[in-house]
């Protein structure tokens, strides 16, 4: 059984400009106290807007996270952010491993998991994220490619405490198709059993989100899910509405 409230994640990618302040600012105004009682709610902008936002949410309860940091926490790495300089602003998520930057960065598992210690060293809370491609799902694969991902993700020392882990399969990601509820559930509770052999009864507790497509319309099917413990949203979390309307689903 799952004790904390839902968590239900924008990821805004490479959107967004001083000028979103405002649509920001309608989330956070939209996070009323019923839906504060019933769901967290986190924004992760990119990282030049996370200061900004983090300021606008202050007193707000809505949480800030960052999409990426580096392993390292200072020193010869031009363009880099450490863990320690999203913590300065004020954020305490930071998305880990997103298939965008598995691809386009070929981010490796041995990658994700530098960053994930990193992120618990510096005091936040990683949000992993895993999913399988197309090909890998009708290979079969799908549960066996989540198996590997998160064993080579997750370092030693971490505690379920620090974990959010996001199940976003790449196919689903930013295409208006979603697996079916049944393949969503027996993933989820696939995560859940690994989770708990890693973490023990703390394994029970760690948010699984589903990320890829998520809208208003299929919010509450998939947030009913059992082990579903929230979302990961990428464009239907850039309007207020849009976002608030997912999150009402709880
Ligand atoms: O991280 C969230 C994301 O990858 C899902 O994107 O646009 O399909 O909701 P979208």
């Amino acid at each position: 059984m799952h004790a904390r409230k839902p968590l239900v994640v924008g990821n805004w990618k490479m959107n967004g400009l001083k000028a979103s302040a405002s649509e920001f600012g309608r989330m956070v105004e939209g996070y009323g106290a019923g839906l504060r009682h019933r769901v967290q709610l986190v924004v992760c902008p990119p990282v030049t807007l996370l200061s900004t936002f983090a300021v606008i949410a202050l007193g707000s309860r809505v949480g800030i996270g960052a999409q990426d940091c580096h392993p390292g926490t200072h020193g010869a790495h031009t363009g880099d952010i450490s863990a320690e300089m999203i913590a300065d602003t004020g954020a305490a998520f930071v998305i880990v491993g997103h298939s965008e930057r598995r691809i386009a960065h070929r981010e490796s598992d041995a990658d994700a998991r530098g960053k994930v210690k990193a992120v618990h060293h510096a005091g936040l809370i990683a949000i992993l994220c895993v999913g399988e491609t197309a090909e890998e799902r009708k290979a079969g694969l799908a549960l066996q490619v989540i198996d590997g991902q998160l064993e080579g993700s997750l370092p030693e020392g971490l505690t379920g405490d620090d974990l959010v882990v996001a199940y976003e399969p790449v196919w689903a990601i930013g295409t208006g198709v979603t697996p079916s509820l049944s393949d969503i559930a027996e993933m989820h509770a696939h995560i859940r059993l690994r989770l708990v052999e890693r973490f023990g009864e703390e394994g029970g507790r760690i948010h699984i989100l589903y990320g890829g497509s998520v809208k208003p319309s299929n919010a509450s099917d998939i947030l009913a899910i059992s082990d579903v413990n929230g979302a990961l949203v990428g464009g239907a979390s850039l309007k207020a509405a849009d976002f608030l309307g997912i999150a009402s689903a709880y």
